[in-house]
């Protein structure tokens, strides 16, 4: 059995360590760059914190922000034409997975111009260049996006959420820098690290898991269950850098094996009804923890001890149960709603969701195949 693990070039970590950006792009000589991040963080002045230090090194940049959380083929295309209008050597990601996914699509169509139609992406794309070099500092803990080979771009006309796998977008240089996260409402923060836990959770237990990536999965998960909630709510500056660590941790691990139906149900919700990924993941994770639980006791044994669980002469079935009890504990001390329906998703789409849910990259990799019946059903226990 041969395996793979890809990982981005160049990584820094800890508070103030977006400083390092400046030497790192005067290093490889890269002089102008387009600086791609959001309206929402500009005004936040989360951009900032990294602008100053462009300006502070004399590299020239002019800013790209027209991106909508859940990016669209729309966004990636006008970020295009302002990376080309600029004759830059790089570009410098700061925001969440969305500006990040933005910023990859943008990277790998400017050196590889056939896919620029955005669609063509979709999937793993024969892209033959790297793209433009990248260098990403997310904004929340989160996705992981600064060490994936994923990036996910919404197609409004199909309704769907493309997920593109590319290792030509893996950013050279990546800085997790808690400063830039530390601002982050607490639903922002409680949720993005819900998706955190999710990847942890949904790799460990995917049909490619292997020991590597395990490893990160079982880190992250325990960093995540015992951080989290101090971060968010309390934004507690140690809980924030480990949340900051643990999801580039899960970045690792599941960018090498893939996810699961969380993922794939998550997409289909983000795509229809443009709900926020975190908060679309920690909805439905419960329910497909509980459903995935029986292929698998055994790593859910390993994932309860990651947890820190008491499960001393619980049976399989207990185990999973505690498990899911845990992760309802967390969302009810996070305060994010726990039911499609309260966040406004109407009943009678559920079964077109499946549909568009089947059809996802990373329905394949779930540890028990599904039908469309199967995602129905877990749409209806999540309503
Ligand atoms: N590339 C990958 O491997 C990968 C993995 C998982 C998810 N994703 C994708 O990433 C996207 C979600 O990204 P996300 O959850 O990081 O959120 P996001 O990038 O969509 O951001 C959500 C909102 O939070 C704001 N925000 C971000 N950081 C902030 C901060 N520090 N302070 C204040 N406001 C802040 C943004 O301006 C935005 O309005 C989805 O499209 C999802 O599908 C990608
Ligand atoms: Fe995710």
């Amino acid at each position: 059995m041969v395996n793979r693990i890809v990982l981005n070039e160049t990584s820094y970590f800890g508070a103030g360590s977006r400083e390092k950006l400046g030497e790192e792009l005067k290093q490889r000589n890269y002089r102008n760059v387009l600086l791609v991040t959001d309206f929402n963080l500009i005004q936040n002045n989360v951009t900032n914190m990294v602008a100053n230090v462009l300006e502070d090194n004399g590299i020239i940049f002019s800013a790209f922000y027209d991106i909508k959380p859940n990016p669209t083929v729309e966004n990636v295309k006008s970020g295009l034409e302002a990376a080309k209008d600029n004759n830059i050597d790089a570009i410098v990601a700061v925001g969440g997975g969305s500006v990040i996914d933005t910023a990859k699509a943008i990277s790998i169509i400017m050196t590889n111009p056939e896919f620029d139609d955005v669609i063509s992406l979709n999937g793993v794309a024969n892209t033959k260049n790297k793209g433009l070099p990248l260098f990403a500092l997310p904004t929340t803990a989160g996705t992981a996006a600064e060490v994936t080979i994923n990036y996910v771009i919404t197609d409004e006309d199909a309704k769907r959420k493309m997920v593109c796998v590319d290792v030509h977008d893996i950013p050279v240089c990546s800085i997790i820098d808690p400063d830039l996260m530390i601002g982050m409402p607490q639903f922002l923060a409680a949720t993005t690290g819900m998706d955190a836990l999710t990847h942890a959770m949904e790799g460990y237990i995917t049909k490619a898991a292997w020991l590597i990536p395990d490893m990160f999965h079982l880190n992250a998960m325990a960093l995540i269950y015992k951080y989290l909630e101090k971060a968010a709510n309390e934004k507690d500056k140690e809980a924030v850098e480990k949340m900051a660590y643990a999801q580039y941790i899960a970045g690792m691990g599941f960018s090498n094996v893939g996810l699961g139906i969380v993922h794939s149900m998550a997409h289909s919700l983000g795509a229809f009804f443009d709900t926020p990924h975190g908060l679309a993941n920690a909805i439905l994770l419960p329910h497909v923890m509980r459903f995935n639980g029986k292929a698998c006791p055994k790593l859910f044994r390993n994932m309860a001890n990651s947890f820190n669980l008491d499960i001393d002469g619980l049976d399989d079935r207990e185990v999973i149960e505690a498990i899911v009890s845990a992760i309802e504990e967390l969302q009810e001390q996070l305060n994010i709603p726990r039911t499609l329906r309260e966040v406004g998703i109407p009943r009678e789409s559920l079964y077109d969701l499946a549909c568009h849910a089947l059809e996802d990259v990373c329905t394949p990799g779930n540890p028990i195949d599904v039908t469309v019946d199967d995602l129905a059903y877990l749409y209806e226990e999540a309503y």
